[in-house]
């Protein structure tokens, strides 16, 4: 059984973005110890052309193997002209109004989105699914969620873009590891009580 990790950035009140989504506020206080962090335990969450401007597509998968977007974070790619954003894992994007895919390496997932998941965390396999957001598709596979992976930002919003885009509902989970860094930045693992 493969788990389903929300891997995601968001500030100190819980939001991924501005109101629009728009998270480039968190990607500017990614500095060097933070970056290195990245590149070393989860290099494979860095997009493809990002990944090629730092000289580091080469590194291995580290947690991940496949990755799922919803349509409107995939779009941010293709917005700058890159269809296989993930091209270093299995790329799955969650849409009803894409009615082919932009790249052969990148399925569409239209129908039974819960379903499908549930199928690639029944395969055999040590690396994960990365669920990279945005907050709609998050709010959708909430329950599906093994493990939680918050990179707080020493920021504050005041309203934006939730964490999840779904109704009341509590869900409990168990802190994990707790790493802290010099600019601010906190990334807490959670696991699922189930
Ligand atoms: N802070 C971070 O780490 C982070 C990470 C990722 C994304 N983001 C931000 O999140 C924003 C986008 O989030 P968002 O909530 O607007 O959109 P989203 O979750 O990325 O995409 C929503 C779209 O996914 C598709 N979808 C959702 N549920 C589905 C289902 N059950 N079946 C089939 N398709 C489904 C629909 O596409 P169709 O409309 O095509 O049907 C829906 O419009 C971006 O601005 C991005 O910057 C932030």
């Amino acid at each position: 059984m493969r788990k389903l990790t929300y891997f995601i950035a968001c500030s100190i009140d819980g939001f991924i973005g501005d109101p629009s989504g728009d998270a480039q506020m968190m990607v500017e206080m990614v500095d060097e110890e933070f970056f290195d962090f990245l590149r070393t335990e989860y290099p494979e969450t860095l997009p493809t052309h990002g990944r090629r401007a730092t000289g580091t597509d080469h590194l291995a998968n580290q947690k991940f193997d496949t990755i799922i977007q919803g349509r409107a974070s995939y779009d941010i790619a293709l917005e700058i002209g890159v269809t296989s954003p993930y091209a270093h894992m299995r790329e799955y994007v969650a849409s009803r109004s894409l009615k082919e895919s932009p790249d052969p390496h990148v399925e569409i997932v239209s129908d039974g989105l819960v379903g499908k998941v549930r199928e690639l965390k029944a395969e055999d396999g040590e690396l994960g699914i990365y669920l990279c957001g945005g907050s709609r598709l998050a709010g959708e596979l909430v329950d599906e969620i093994d493990e939680l992976v918050v990179k707080t930002y020493p920021i504050v919003l005041g309203s934006g873009m939730p964490m999840f885009g779904s109704g009341f509902a509590i869900g409990e989970f168990t802190l994990g590891e707790v790493r802290t860094f010099k600019n601010g930045a906190i990334v807490r693992t959670y696991s699922r009580k189930r």
